[in-house]
């Protein structure tokens, strides 16, 4: 897996993909690229987004994501406030490829 920009996202288990963009949260640079995933508040509060990271690294835009230790520990996260910093795999069952 790269480890430098730009990093690829894989949504399964529709197996669509999206690019993080600089400085957008995984939610936004999906949207940005005809990826819909499950979102609302979009500020990392109310967990509409909350997914499982498969495999991967990501950073928070925020200082506390709506997430306790636990969960964090068991690869949820939220896309709306996270930032990819390694290739992912994370697992979206409802994700949407707008482009079709
Ligand atoms: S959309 Fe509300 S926590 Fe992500």
């Amino acid at each position: 897996m790269s480890s430098t920009p730009p990093f690829s996202i894989l949504v399964e288990p529709a197996g669509l993909h999206f690019e993080q963009r600089p400085g957008l949260s995984l939610l936004q640079s999906a949207l940005a690229q005809g990826i819909r995933l499950p979102n609302s508040c979009r500020n990392g509060a109310c967990r509409t987004c909350m997914c499982k990271l498969v495999s991967g690294n990501v950073d928070y835009q925020i200082e506390w994501p709506g997430l306790t230790r636990e969960e964090k520990q068991e690869g949820w996260i939220l896309p709306c406030v996270a930032e990819a910093r390694s290739d992912l795999v994370i697992e979206v069952p409802d994700a949407v490829d707008l482009k079709k």
